[in-house]
């Protein structure tokens, strides 16, 4: 993210210079060509290098010397036992440190454990060059809410920014960075949605960036419950997701019921939020069911295909979607995998196809194609696992023809069952009416 957080930062006219240890992916950047795909992206990245307000460099000494504020944007994979893996946060720190000879903001959008604002200065200040002081260094947490596919979207229009810290001017400076999207007076700014600032302590900052994911997760979590025991009861979970969502108190995102959630963000900060819980001595027993609920969502499209196809060895079974969410190649997490792994080991040959993946390297024994009625053919069940828009228009008539069976499990309640059945298929979603027999 932290390409978006830089070619965004430049095109609202800011000089930029973005710091980059990868040799491979340095001229690149410098060539205006994106690391990753962001819709947006490209073009301001490119517009930003051509204007000469963004470079980036493997120099830190240089961008240091240049600069008076950092955004600190390394990853934080997983970790062992529900901690991040902090090791990039720390090398960079360690590397900012020994640069260090004047005032600087660091501002962290990673996502670290709370309390990691105090550990990054003591880290940073431990680096020092000899004679300066660690009143050069203040931390503030700056977390950001960006989702994939829509990241730049999400950066230049945010509904809030949160700022953490305990030094009052580097707070503001940071605020100040911000003022463009906060007045949202840049180019293609709407006046009318301007954003809201909040300023906080730091350990509180970091706690928002958890809370925001935990309760997304939560509300998916819950919703895949209540479409568990709608199937049972004959009542249709798409009804009361809209329903419900009515109600402004609720709220009528993150209900949509399905395979569950995946991803980078849910599983590693859900997980680290309990970790940092457990390590208070607290049981984090709404985030453990979280969990639960959406691992076991996985093993729900498993059984409804043993339920139409037993026994499952030798079955043909296609999947439509890899990706962890549709407008991504991102397969981190993605429920694709373990449901793909578990079908592979129960006999299945399965047979994938997805707009931006063409390999899925944690499941040997995939097929991936490129065409989705080349996935299709002869399957005798097919799954939707990512709801890409190519999907949701495909010829049921033709899928039908290519078939040897008749099943299709919509895993994300995205495709219409009457569409599906007139093409002489059998459709069933999660907790959509009517209940399985
Ligand atoms: C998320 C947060 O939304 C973002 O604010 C944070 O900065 C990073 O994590 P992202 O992982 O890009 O963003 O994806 P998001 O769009 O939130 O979807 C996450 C997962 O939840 C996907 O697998 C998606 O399919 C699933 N999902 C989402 C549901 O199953 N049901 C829903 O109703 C919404």
């Amino acid at each position: 993210m932290g390409t978006v957080v830089a070619a965004c930062l430049a095109d609202l006219g800011h000089n930029v210079i973005g710091v980059e240890i990868d040799p491979d992916r340095l001229p690149s950047l410098n060539n205006g060509e994106p690391p990753i795909f962001e819709a947006g992206l490209a073009d301001r990245l490119r517009t930003g290098v051509e204007s000469g307000r963004l470079f980036f460099t493997s120099d830190y000494q240089l961008a240091m010397d240049r600069t008076e504020i950092v955004f600190l944007c390394v990853d934080t994979p997983p970790g062992v036992n529900g901690h991040p893996d902090m090791s990039s946060v720390a090398s960079a720190a360690r590397s900012i440190g020994a640069a260090l000879y004047s005032d600087h903001v660091i501002v962290t959008k990673s996502t670290v454990p709370v309390g990691s604002g105090n550990w990054l200065e003591t880290t940073i200040g431990a680096e020092l060059p000899h004679g300066v002081t660690p009143d050069v260094v203040c931390v503030v947490s700056n977390p950001e809410f960006l989702r994939e596919g829509s990241a730049v979207e999400d950066f230049l229009h945010p509904e809030r920014i949160v700022v953490g810290g305990d030094c009052p001017e580097s707070l503001e400076k940071v605020a100040q960075i911000y003022e463009p999207i906060l007045s949202q007076s840049f180019e293609g700014g709407d006046p009318t949605k301007k954003p809201t600032l909040v300023k906080t302590g730091r350990a509180t900052a970091e706690m928002i960036k958890y809370a925001a994911n935990a309760f997304l997760a939560t509300k998916i979590s819950f919703i895949n419950e209540i479409a568990n025991i709608c199937e049972w009861l004959d009542a249709d979970v798409e009804d009361v997701a809209h329903a419900i969502g009515l109600d402004s108190r609720i709220g009528s995102g993150f209900l949509n019921a399905g395979v569950g959630w995946g991803g980078s963000c849910f599983d590693k900060d859900t997980a680290a939020l309990a970790s940092m819980a457990r390590e208070q001595g607290i049981e984090p027993l709404i985030l453990d069911a979280v969990r639960r609920v959406n691992a076991n969502q996985r093993h729900i499209v498993v059984r409804k295909l043993q339920a139409h196809l037993h026994p499952l060895r030798g079955r043909r079974v296609a999947l439509l979607g890899v990706s962890f969410k549709p407008g991504t190649d991102d397969t981190r997490d993605a429920p694709a995998i373990s449901i793909a792994s578990s079908l592979v080991r129960k006999g299945v040959l399965v047979r994938a196809s997805d707009p931006m993946v063409t390999e899925l390297p944690e499941v040997p024994g995939i097929q991936i194609v490129d065409d989705p009625f080349e996935a299709v053919r002869d399957a005798d069940a097919i799954v939707l696992l990512t709801e890409w828009p190519e999907f949701l228009d495909m010829d049921f008539v033709k899928i039908a023809d290519r078939m040897r069976g008749k099943v299709v499990i919509d895993g994300r309640n995205a495709l219409d069952p009457d569409v599906v059945v007139d093409a002489g298929l059998v459709y069933e979603g999660i907790g959509r009416h009517p209940a399985p027999s």
